[in-house]
C-alpha cells in the first residue's frame, strides 16, 4: 500500500482494490446526492477557534459511550455488505475497533452473521436492527443478538423504504456478485479482493440466509429491501422492540427536533443524529446542521451521537463541540477495510484519533469532555 496520510488516501486505495459495484455501493448517496454533499460541505463550514499558549502537554481522548468506556469518542457505524469490501470484513472491522477500544456495530445486512462475529472476537459488539415485515424473523434476530451477548441494539429508524442510489441500479449490484461479463472483467482486475472473498466464510447475507424467505434470489438488493422492510414501522414498534430487548437501545436516524423529543421519551440510551450518510431523503438537511437544535432540545435527557460526513479528527471535534457526545464513522472505516482489511480499519481509526488529538491541542483543549461550543468561531 502506498503511504497513507489521511482518510482520502484510504478512499483512493479502496477504489483501486474493490470492484466498482461494491465501492460505489458504499460511496453513493441517494438520488441527486444533495444531502450527501451537504454533510461534508456544512462540516467544513464550521470553523474552529485557534487558541495559543495553553499548556496542552497532557491530552485525554477517552470517554464513555452509553456508559461503556471508550478510548475515543468514536464508534463504527453499521454498514451493510462489509464482507464484500474484504472477505470476512465484519470480523476484521470488529477486531480493529475492539483493539482501538471503541464499539463496533454489526449491520443486519452483514455478510458474516452475528454468530460468526461473536465467535471470532473477544468482547461484545453492538447489533443494528432493520425491522422487516416478517416479525417472527425479527424476534428471532433480536434473540440471536442477545444470545451473542451484543451489548446494544441499534435500531435504524430512517429506512422504512429505500432511497434510490442510481449507481446500484447501473452496476447491477447483487449479493453474491452477479456473474455478468462486466462484473467478471472488473473482478478479474482485482485479484487481491477476489482472493479475500474466496477465503471469506460467506458470500451472502449471513444473518438472513436460511432464516428469511426469498434470500435465494436477491436479483436486486434494492427491490428485495423494498419488498422485505416494513413500511408500517412506527413508534409503537419501538416499544415492541424494547419489550423484546432488555439491554441498551440506540435509535439511529433522527434529524428532526420533534422526533428527537419522542425518541428521548422512549427510554432509549442514545439517539444518533443521522441522515443515513445522505443515502435516504435527498434534500434533507446535513446532519451537522441538525445537530445543535437536537442537542439543545434533548441533550439533557438522552445521549446524543452523530454521524454524517466525518472524514477527519477536526470533523469529530466539530460534532462534539456542537453537542454530540460521540460520532459514528461509516465510509471512513469502509475505505480502510476495502484498502487493506483489518489493518486498514485500524489505520482509519488511528488517523482520526491522531487528527482529533492535534485539533484538540490547537484549540487549547486537553480532555474530550471539555470540548464545547467555546471552540467554534465564525
Ligand atoms: C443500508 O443501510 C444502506 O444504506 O444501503
Amino acid at each position: 500500500m502506498s503511504t497513507i496520510t489521511c482518510i482520502e488516501d484510504l478512499r483512493l486505495a479502496a477504489r483501486r482494490r474493490v470492484p466498482r459495484a461494491f465501492f460505489d455501493y458504499a460511496e453513493a448517496g441517494s438520488y441527486g446526492q444533495e444531502t450527501l454533499r451537504a454533510n461534508r460541505e456544512d462540516l467544513a463550514r464550521v470553523k474552529l477557534r485557534q487558541r495559543v499558549l495553553v499548556d496542552v502537554a497532557e491530552r485525554e481522548l477517552s470517554t464513555t459511550i452509553i456508559g461503556e468506556p471508550a478510548r475515543l469518542p468514536l464508534a463504527l457505524a453499521p454498514i451493510g455488505l462489509c464482507g464484500m469490501q474484504h472477505g470476512d470484513g465484519e470480523i476484521l472491522a470488529c477486531r480493529a475497533a475492539q483493539a482501538a477500544g471503541i464499539p463496533f456495530t454489526l449491520s443486519t445486512m452483514s455478510i458474516c452473521s452475528i454468530e460468526d462475529v461473536a465467535q471470532a472476537v473477544e468482547r461484545p459488539f453492538w447489533f443494528q436492527l432493520y425491522v422487516m415485515r416478517d416479525r417472527g424473523f425479527i424476534r428471532a434476530l433480536i434473540e440471536r443478538a442477545a444470545a451473542a451477548r451484543c451489548s446494544a441494539l441499534v435500531l435504524t429508524v430512517d429506512l422504512q423504504v429505500l432511497g434510490q442510489r442510481h449507481c446500484d441500479i447501473r452496476n447491477g449490484m447483487t449479493v453474491p456478485p452477479q456473474i455478468k461479463l462486466a462484473n467478471i472483467i472488473d473482478m478479474a482486475s482485482k485479484p487481491a479482493w477476489a482472493l479475500s472473498i474466496l477465503r471469506g466464510k460467506r458470500k451472502t447475507f449471513g444473518n438472513l440466509a436460511g432464516h428469511v424467505r426469498g434470500m435465494e434470489d436477491v436479483t436486486s438488493l434494492a427491490q428485495w429491501t423494498n419488498s422485505q422492510f416494513d413500511p408500517t414501522l412506527s413508534w409503537k414498534d419501538v416499544e415492541w422492540v424494547r419489550g423484546l430487548w432488555p439491554g441498551k437501545l440506540i435509535l439511529k436516524g433522527i434529524l428532526d427536533v420533534e422526533d428527537a423529543k419522542i425518541a428521548a421519551s422512549t427510554g432509549a440510551s442514545a439517539l444518533v443524529v443521522s441522515n443515513h450518510g445522505g443515502r435516504q431523503l435527498d434534500g434533507a438537511p446535513s446532519s451537522i446542521s441538525a445537530l445543535p437544535k437536537i442537542a439543545d432540545a434533548v441533550g439533557a435527557e438522552i445521549e446524543v451521537m452523530f454521524d454524517g460526513g466525518i472524514r477527519s479528527g477536526a470533523d469529530v471535534l466539530r460534532a462534539l463541540a456542537l453537542g454530540a457526545r460521540s460520532c459514528m464513522i461509516g465510509r471512513s472505516y469502509v475505505y480502510g477495510l476495502g484498502a487493506s482489511g483489518e489493518e486498514g480499519v485500524a489505520t482509519a481509526i488511528a488517523i482520526l484519533a491522531r487528527e482529533l488529538d492535534v485539533a484538540m491541542a490547537l484549540t487549547g483543549i486537553k480532555r474530550v469532555r471539555d470540548i464545547d461550543l467555546g471552540i467554534i468561531t465564525q
